[in-house]
Parts: structure tokens; sequence; C-alpha cells
């Protein structure tokens, strides 16, 4: 049985390891990608099919990188080799490629949060904001404040598991939960707030049993919950065997779910009480990137000084993802080529930021790799991850997430096991068979002119 490997980095608290796994899980997805998702998915309906596979699929894939990572004390590659021979090994190649590409354009995304926080502070937001974001969205400047995110985020990995990564989530997690009460309780007072929350809340039956609410639900649930690509494995590895694997599991995604849904409690008010709703419907990016500055602008300067806070959110839970992200990459160079870390992280991150100006350059292409890598890979991943778990080294996994337990958390184990060999699989191979037809037409619409960026 493997142990705890002498020499490598740990985390320094339990709490800097949950933050740090919930500052990998909090972050675009949440602010972003979800309330856009809601606002198509006929609101509640998606929220409650999003809940239900967060808990169902979400929880016990988590828990098997978790479980993965603090036993094989490695990045995906090498840890997948320990637990399973050199086969699975090759395998983890998959997730660190799926890391590679996914960061290349989430960190584009991440440039236009920061760009608009400036927009914010220096003159305000434009008022026409559609011209505006094809100017912030795609050309040099959106290469540059990629790059300047990459920059930020090598930095911090450079630092290391305890003095970087640890450290940063422990500053901008608190931080971040504030701002998103703060923001929340604000759209709380606006005028035309409770039309929001009606189509936020109130489920509507015809939506439930639509696919594509399904498949936009089982995503997204992989999404944000980092889930797929060994990025949860990754930090787990930096684990000893005294912690509760159950319970930091649950305490993440419930964070996770918790941001979400709060950020869903200012979105919906802030796009309702100005009648935004269409622009929303139209075009998938405008949800917060057209619609919300243009809100923001039209409120004057309250708008201002909440739209800079609403970027500075978005920025800070992207930042603490891109790390995590990084991480992966960084991890399994350092632990495939035995480089140093410092050297490791900066080969890595220009290499992601290099690649990242082909989608800094042209929104098409940046839908194009989310389709790709931020769908389709991570649905592979997660069916290949609960193939190993449950039925490679079930009883391998068994005992890990029993070590450090307390005797509560230790009888959920047996039936997450189950539920890892027989209902995820289920579940993941059928939104994959349909996610390859989207992802494959995604691909073939853009050879042929260009696919609208659909996230989901
Ligand atoms: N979960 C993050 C979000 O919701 C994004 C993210 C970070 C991610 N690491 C990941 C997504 C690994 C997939 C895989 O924004």
């Amino acid at each position: 049985m493997p142990s705890t490997s002498a020499g490598r980095e740990t985390f320094g608290s339990r709490l800097g390891f949950v933050l740090a796994a919930a500052g990998s899980a909090v972050g675009l997805g949440n602010m972003w990608r979800f309330p856009y998702l809601a606002s198509e998915g006929g609101g509640a309906s998606f929220v409650l099919l999003y809940v239900a596979m967060t808990l169902v699929m979400g929880i016990p894939l988590l828990l098997a990188e978790f479980g993965i990572g603090r036993r094989g004390q490695a990045a995906p590659v090498g840890s997948l080799r320990a637990l399973g021979g050199p086969a699975w090994g090759r395998v983890g190649y998959m997730f660190v490629t799926a890391g590679f590409l996914i960061l290349a354009y989430y960190a584009v995304i991440a440039g236009w949060t920061l760009r608009y926080a400036l927009d914010a502070v220096a003159n305000g937001f434009a008022s026409d904001a559609a011209a505006r974001f094809a100017e912030v969205s795609a050309g040099v400047d959106s290469a540059i404040f990629h790059v300047v995110f990459m920059l930020l985020t090598i930095l911090i990995v450079v630092g290391g598991v305890k003095g970087g990564i640890e450290r940063a989530s422990l500053l901008l997690m608190p931080m971040l939960l504030l701002l998103v009460i703060g923001l929340a309780l604000w759209a709380a007072t606006l005028p035309g707030a409770r039309e929001g929350y009606v189509v936020y809340l109130k489920p509507e039956i015809g939506e439930l049993l639509n696919p594509a609410v399904w498949r936009a639900a089982a995503s997204q649930a992989l999404f944000s919950l980092s889930l797929g690509m060994g990025g949860m494995l990754t930090f787990a590895s930096y684990l000893k065997r005294d912690a509760n694997l159950p319970q930091s599991g649950t305490a993440v995604a419930f964070m996770d779910f918790g941001i979400a849904f709060i950020a869903g409690l200012t979105v919906f008010p802030v796009i309702y009480s100005l009648g935004l709703a269409g622009s929303v419907g139209e075009s998938t990016v405008g949800a917060l990137f057209i619609a919300l500055p243009g809100a923001f602008e039209a409120m004057g300067f309250v708008g201002r000084v909440v739209g800079l806070f609403f970027f500075l959110v978005l920025a800070v839970g992207a930042l603490t993802s891109t790390i995590s992200l990084l991480e992966v990459v960084t991890a399994s160079v350092m632990d495939e080529l035995r480089v140093s870390r410092p050297a490791a992280a900066l080969a890595t991150g220009t290499a992601v930021a290099a690649l990242g100006v082909l989608p800094a350059m042209d929104t098409d292409v940046l839908g194009l790799m989310d389709k790709i890598a931020g769908e389709f890979m991570l649905l592979a991943g997660a069916l290949v991850l609960s193939l190993f778990a449950g039925w490679r080294i079930r009883d391998q996994l068994g005992e890990e997430l029993l070590a450090g337990a307390t005797a509560g958390w230790q009888r959920q184990v047996p039936r997450i096991l189950w539920v890892l060999r027989w209902v995820v699989p289920a579940i993941v191979a059928v939104v994959l068979a349909f996610s390859l037809r989207g992802t494959l037409a995604a691909v073939a619409e853009f050879f042929g002119g260009g696919v609208p960026f659909q996230p989901g």
C-alpha cells in the first residue's frame, strides 16, 4: 500500500486544502456559465437538475479524484500508473491535455474580467456594451490581458502548494464569499428584482423533460467541480492520510453550489430589473459580458461601483481556478520529468499563454475549444475515472476513503462506491453520447464558417 511519500509538498492545514479545492471549483463556471445555462434551460428546472447531478455524480466523482490522488501521491499520470499500471498511466495524459486546453481559453475569459474591472475604475462601462465587448473579447487587447492573467497564475504556482496555492486561497476565498453575498443583498433592493427571482426559482415542468437541459446540467456539474481532468486529484496528492475525504468533498461541493446559487441571485435581478432578458437569450457570452456591463452603465455611479466589485469577484474566482488548472500540468511535468517547480510552472505556463493567443484573437476558436475540452474531454475523463474507481481499484479506493474519515462518514463509503460503479458510468455514457453529436456538429460548423460561442 502506498503511503505518503517523503519529500512531497503538502498543504499546511485542512482548511487550506478545502479552500484550495473550493477555489478550484468556484470560478467563471459559477458566475458566468451557471447563470447563463440557468437562463437558457428554464431557470429553476436547470437548477434542480444541476443539484441532482451534483449529488449523484459530482460528489462521488470528486471523492474518487480525492481518493486516487491521495493514494497515488502524484499528479494524474503518476497516480493512475501507481494504482492501475502503465496503461492507465497513459490515460492520465488525456487529463493533462484537457487541463492544458481548458486553461488556454479559460484564461482568455479571465483576462476579459480583469479588463472590465479596469474599465469600471478608469472610465466607467461603455454605453454601447456590445461594441465594447467586441473590442475587449477578440484581438490584441484580449491577448494582452490573457497573458497578464497567465503571469499572475504562474507567479502563484511557482510559490508552491503551501506558499502559493494555499496562501492565495486562504486570502481570496473569504474575500470572494463576502463580495458575492454583498452583491446579492444589493441586487435584492433593485426594483423589479422579484421578476428575476421568479424566473430563477420557479421550475417549468416542461423543461425538466428536455434532454438538452439534462446534458447541460451534467456537463456543468463536472465543469463547476473541476472534475474529469485530475485537478482535484492533483490537490489531494498533497494530503496526508489523516484528512477526512468524504467530509472535505461534501464541504467543497456545497461551497461550489452555494456560490453559484448566490451569483444567480445577483445576475437574475439585475437582468430582469433592466428588461435585458432578451439579450441574454440571444448570445451566450452576452449574459455576462454584454448585458451586465450594459446594466451597470445604465445605473450611473452606483452601477460603476457595483460593476467593479462584480468583475473583481469574477477575476478572483477565475484566478483560484486557473492556478488549479496550471497546477495539474505543472505537477505532471515535475513528476514525470523531475524538473523543479519554478522551471515546470514557467515552461508550462508559457506554453499555455502562447496557445491562448488563438482563442484570444477569435471567439469562434474559444467556443470550439470549450466544446471539445470543456465539455467533451471532461465527460470522457469522468467516464474513465468512474470506471477506474468503481471497477479497477474499488477496494483500494474504499480503503482510502475510510482512512481519516469519522464513523458517520465511513458509513457513506459503500454507497459512494456503488454509485461510482453503476450509476455514474451510466449517466456519463448517455450524456457523452449526446455530447459527441453536439461536439462533432460544432467542429463541422467551425470549419464550415464559425460556430457561435455556446458553452454547455
Ligand atoms: N471549476 C472551475 C469553474 O467553475 C473551472 C475549472 C478549474 C475547471 N479547474 C478545472 C474545470 C478543471 C474543469 C476541470 O470555473
